[in-house]
């Protein structure tokens, strides 16, 4: 029998160049990348392929069989389940994202090595995409509440939150392919996928939810595969010379776009819906991605010329603050959701206060105010204890609330002629470099400026199959629903801030 090396290493002599017609340069990369370098994956397809399905057969059969018979979503805590509304869409975009990377990576990297590498992972992130689909339809059938679920994937383009996601995650293939597989693999996979998917098992489990482990252990047993055709693909970039002014600069801005969007949100999703409580965010975030991924693994390539990201300093100062101030967000916003709140109660105040100390005295009032507003007999929202609705930011759409609303980095600017909002220096200094990419895309307020909130819900598809309840709700109680007819009777106008606000300092 053939040594399993020799074959691997003469499939890959197949590779070849076209002599009878010109490759076309779908996806130009300024990267120089070797020829030749190291396999990060070390299988063959085939093999790789009856590897997957048989993890994919487990997952869809525990799910349909024992889980769905034994009722187990309707065991799970409903504070946690409702969030999942959001985070699955969210993430299934992230897959589709992750599809288009490594694609582009496969036309783009001549390189058979690496390209057997993307090419296993572009199959991983197809699975992935179908396994969250098929995640958020067995919640459809299964959960208590199955309203939210139905529509996530829908209602994404027009939900606040869906789109600071999309402004992040479409980093994996709106540029050059190889500044994707940074934002892809280096930052997201290595740094991320340890808080994101990792977390989000042992919180699900703690509440009683066993469908998400099942569906996300799975997932992230690939995610560690994919690290390696990061660190592979680094390797490559760093070893020529030529590539590591534009490497620095690339890294850098993919670790704040990604930072700036994955842990205020991931910090809020589960610091906020968690009823049986694990770590906080912030101890996690300090073991995955202070310790192991700045401290041990970009470290490790100081020699070879990268540095830790330029902003990194900034994000670990803001940690401690930028969750509760998401979440601030969030629930203050929940007319504009698709899930329902819990309001926090005493023994989360204890919780919040022992891990973040200061917390009651910066955040304390906003979520007693909260839980009062949650009944439609107090006829007022959240939303309106504000002077405007948050700045939005051009270039991750991020509201201006960070880190804390009282020392927010935030600003407006005027530049061209035209207002922009940043939630901070550094979102400000990405747009300078290339304002063209983010002149394209409206913020939320910028597109629906002038509508009345009732006619917002109602044209966009925020109502429950009575054609009269709001999807969204402020808390989990089933007798006391806000209708249309509420949120109508508040006069709210969705209204740009960037309208009436001043701009400050020179363009
Ligand atoms: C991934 O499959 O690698 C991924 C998916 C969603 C968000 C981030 C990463
Ligand atoms: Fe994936
Ligand atoms: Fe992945």
């Amino acid at each position: 029998m053939q040594n399993i090396i020799e074959t691997h290493d003469r499939v890959k002599n197949f590779d070849w160049k076209l002599s009878y017609v010109d490759k076309p340069n779908r996806y130009p990369t300024k990267y120089k990348i070797p020829a030749r370098t190291k396999d990060p994956f070390r299988h063959l397809i085939r093999d790789y392929c009856s590897m997957e399905q048989e993890k994919d057969d487990r997952q869809y059969g525990a799910m349909s069989d024992v889980m769905a018979r034994a009722g187990l979503p309707g065991k799970a805590s409903q504070r946690w389940t409702e969030i999942l509304k959001l985070v699955l869409p969210v993430t299934g975009f992230g897959e589709y994202a992750a599809i288009k990377s490594t694609g582009q990576l496969i036309d783009a990297v001549e390189n058979a090595e690496l390209r057997q590498g993307y090419m296993a992972q572009m199959i991983d992130e197809v699975r992935h995409n179908n396994q969250i689909a098929h995640l958020t339809r067995y919640l459809a059938r299964h959960a208590p509440d199955p309203e939210g679920f139905a529509q996530g994937f829908a209602l994404r383009s027009k939900n606040i939150q869906c789109r600071t996601g999309r402004a992040a995650l479409q980093g994996f293939f709106n540029a050059d392919p190889v500044e994707g597989a940074l934002n892809l693999q280096v930052v997201t996979e290595t740094a991320f996928t340890n808080p994101l998917f990792v977390a989000m098992t042992e919180i699900a489990a703690a509440n009683g939810d066993q469908a998400t482990p099942t569906v996300f252990l799975s997932i992230q047993s690939d995610e560690a595969r994919h690290m390696a055709n990061g660190y592979s693909t680094l390797a490559a970039i760093c070893s020529e010379p030529d590539n590591l002014p534009h490497l620095q600069r690339d890294f850098d801005r993919a670790f704040w776009r990604q930072h700036n969007f994955l842990d205020p949100l991931l910090a809020a999703v589960y610091d906020y819906f968690q009823e049986e409580r694990t770590s906080s965010y912030l101890e996690k975030w300090r073991e995955w991605v202070e310790e192991d991924w700045a401290g041990a693994y970009i470290r490790k390539l100081e020699p070879f010329g990268l540095q830790v990201p330029r902003w990194f300093e900034d994000a670990r100062e803001r940690l401690p603050w930028v969750g509760h101030s998401a979440a601030m967000a969030v629930f203050a916003a929940w007319p504009l959701q698709f899930w329902r709140h819990d309001p926090l109660t005493e023994r989360d105040f204890d919780w919040f206060e022992k891990k973040y100390p200061g917390w009651y005295g910066h955040y304390g009032k906003f979520w007693e105010d909260y839980r009062r507003m949650s009944d439609p007999a107090s006829g007022m929202v959240p939303m309106q204890m504000f002077e405007h609705l948050p700045t939005l930011c051009r270039v991750c759409h991020m509201p201006g609330v960070f880190p804390r609303p009282d020392i927010s980095t935030a600003r407006v600017r005027l530049i061209d002629g035209r207002k922009h909002a940043f939630c901070s220096a550094a979102c400000e200094h990405i747009f300078r470099e290339e304002p063209h990419r983010y002149l394209g895309s409206p913020t939320l307020f910028e597109e629906f400026d002038g509508m009345d909130l009732a006619d917002f819900i109602e044209q966009n598809g925020f109502l429950r199959a009575d054609g009269k309840t709001l999807i969204a709700q402020p808390h989990l109680d089933d007798h006391r629903r806000w209708t249309l007819d509420d949120i109508r009777a508040l006069k709210i106008e969705i209204r740009d801030p960037l309208r009436d606000l001043p701009a400050e300092g020179l363009a």
